[in-house]
């Protein structure tokens, strides 16, 4: 019932030449995937190249950060009506790179999620707790304290929720299919709780997802999808996983 969501977060990796290249050799890899949302979301730099190419494409382009306001004077700083005009319908929000090491608070992302949201992009709202909190025992507490934060006063239309455990990130650690599912059954369970139509929106599990164990996270009853870091850089290895979460 929900369409499986496979999201590539490439980070501060590929100039508009690589993003040309990987563009050209994904495609043709995935055109017969027509049961699997795709999206892609390059560096800023790196989104006309993606915009030109995918034109005529069903994948989305993502962007990996915006600002909570709309214009003015923040050196440095996106707007959502920037995103749009490069080609993205959807933003990344609340990585925890993002929190980590640009002090983005739940307050923060609650206010970036609004402007996106009041400018029609998606948002893919990321938590996920550390490992010293889950060996604490309190990976649920966490997850609530995110959730009831960064979603104050959000209604869940256009919104994916990613579980991004961050001792799991870059690691090559993945949790396992049922840590995951159990942080994503919980997660729906906030949600069910809190909001109307928590039953349709799709969770993604995020952190080391590689070709070899998307099968078995997409075997998850609450798994709808994945946003992939190191293993979205290669159009092969992409392909593999956006492929593994087809047929679910
Ligand atoms: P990873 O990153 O797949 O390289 O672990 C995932 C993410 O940070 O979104």
């Amino acid at each position: 019932m929900r369409k499986p969501f496979i999201a590539a977060n490439w980070k501060m990796h590929m100039i508009s030449g690589e993003t040309e290249a990987f563009i050209t050799a994904f495609l043709p890899l995935v055109r017969d995937v027509k049961d699997v949302d795709i999206l892609i979301a390059p560096p800023f730099t790196s989104l006309a190249a993606a915009s030109r190419l995918l034109q005529s494409s069903p994948i989305i382009i993502g962007a990996q950060n915006v600002h909570y306001e709309e214009k003015g004077a923040f050196t440095g700083e996106i707007s959502p009506a920037m995103l749009t005009d490069s080609g993205c319908s959807c933003v990344i929000i609340g990585h925890s790179e993002r929190r980590q090491y640009f002090s983005e608070t739940d307050e923060i992302v609650n206010k970036k999620i609004r402007t996106a949201r009041k400018n029609s992009l998606e948002v893919i709202l990321c938590v996920g707790e550390s490992l010293e909190e889950r060996e604490a025992g309190k990976t649920f507490h966490v997850l609530e304290q995110q959730l009831a934060g960064s979603l104050k006063d959000i209604p869940l239309s256009g919104m994916t929720i990613a579980y991004e455990p961050i001792w799991a990130i870059g690691t090559g650690k993945t949790a396992s299919n049922e840590q995951a599912n159990e942080a994503h059954a919980f997660i729906r369970g906030w949600l069910r709780k809190n909001r109307e139509g928590a039953d349709h929106i799709r969770i993604q599990y995020g952190g080391s997802v590689k070709p070899d164990n998307i099968a078995g996270m997409m075997a998850q009853p609450d798994v709808d999808g994945a946003l992939v870091g190191g293993a979205s850089l290669k159009p092969d290895s992409f392909a593999a996983i956006v492929t593994g979460a087809s047929a679910k």
